[in-house]
């Protein structure tokens, strides 16, 4: 069939989804997110993680069977993330998914995580250019990728080699005692501070790491965000040691400006130099304003064209997973069998 009904899983983190598509058409997205439990803590608590996806599963699974009108056994195609993530999360929803593999005989895909958040731009565009940049920013992974074949050729241009952007949204919010999770905090706030009020440290952006388009260095297309999340810490302390208030709506600008400017730039620079000339964003942090706002300003002027999907489609869910199982079947490519395991730390 050239439009395959697909249903798929998504369990890797805190948002339990089930999406439905048929093709490259979206027919519906049930998410429940388990944030709330985690927020006392900081920080995601995989085993809190795990429990909640046990007692969300079916119930998310049965709203987005109804939300779309559609009957388990109608569907061409079952299929979950299966890494990366957190062990016992993923576990939970490839036993969901084996388990309907097994009980209705259908074919099931077990797919990259990172790769079904580009797989997820399939839902606007149908097709993806042949030649794609992702730009990936979450709470997880900070990563430009370039895509030639969403099933069989992604290539990691550059990465974090410590903090995930989102991760250092959070660990900076929680310095200025802005809760968690601190990136939509620290995104509100920024709005009334000075960006230019400090300058801190853009990670890896020494000639040494940096290298030239002939000599590329070590990390030319790689961010690094710890020595940024210190600075800020640094700052602050320096504050109070001389006894000033912390100006934190200036110390929120600042510091997103720092992530934001580091991110579009190596990102810009990674798509001109590998002659990428359309990118996609996507993630949890594609929410944020600034990002957005710089990462439309910067394509536009090195001709890149820029798709960022709607946020519900940014940040974790099971349409993504549906998606890209769905490209990978009308492509011909073929289901998973049952035997497969999750790989926590999958590349
Ligand atoms: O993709 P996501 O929902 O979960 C994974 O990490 O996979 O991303 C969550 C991350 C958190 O770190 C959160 O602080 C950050 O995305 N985030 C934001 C914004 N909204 C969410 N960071 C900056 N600005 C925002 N508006
Ligand atoms: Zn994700």
């Amino acid at each position: 069939r050239s439009e395959p009904l697909v249903l798929g899983i998504e369990s890797s983190c805190d948002e339990t989804g089930v999406g439905i598509v048929r093709g490259t058409t979206l027919l519906t997205n049930a998410v429940s997110s388990s944030m709330e439990e985690h927020v006392r803590f900081g920080g995601v608590i995989p085993e809190i993680a795990s429990r909640a996806h046990l007692d969300a599963m079916v119930p998310t699974l049965q709203q987005a069977l109804a939300d779309a009108d559609v009957e388990l056994l109608d569907v061409d195609a079952l299929a979950v993330t299966s890494g990366p993530g957190l062990s016992g999360a993923l576990m939970v929803g490839v036993a969901a998914a084996k388990a309907l593999a097994v009980a209705t005989g259908k074919p099931l895909f077990a797919v990259n995580h990172l790769v079904a958040h580009v797989g997820v731009g399939l839902l606007d565009a149908g097709r993806l250019p042949d030649n794609l940049g992702a730009l990936l920013v979450s709470g997880g992974h900070t990563e430009i990728l370039r895509v030639r074949n969403l099933a069989s050729d992604v290539e990691l241009l550059g990465s974090t080699i410590d903090d995930a952007a989102g991760e250092a949204y959070d660990k900076v919010a929680r310095i200025l005692g802005l809760g968690y999770p601190g990136g939509p905090a620290i995104d509100r706030l920024a709005a009334q501070g000075d960006p230019a009020a400090i300058r801190f440290p853009r990670g890896l952006s020494q000639p040494k790491y940096l290298g030239t388009p002939e000599q590329p260095g070590p990390h030319r297309y790689d961010w690094s965000f710890s020595g940024l999340k210190t600075a800020v810490a640094r700052f602050i302390e320096d504050c109070e040691a001389r006894g000033v208030e912390v100006p934190v709506a200036d110390v929120a600008a600042s510091f997103q400006e720092a992530v934001v400017d580091i991110i579009t730039s190596k990102a810009v620079l990674a798509c001109t130099e590998n002659g990428i000339t359309s990118l996609l964003l996507g993630g949890g942090v594609a929410s944020n304003s600034r990002l957005r706002q710089l990462t439309r300003e910067r394509c536009e002027a090195a001709g890149i064209t820029l798709t960022i999907p709607p946020s519900s489609l940014c940040t974790d869910n099971g349409a993504m997973v549906a998606a890209l199982a769905a490209r990978i079947i009308m492509d011909g490519g073929e289901p998973s069998g049952i035997g497969f395991g999750t790989d926590s730390s999958m590349p």
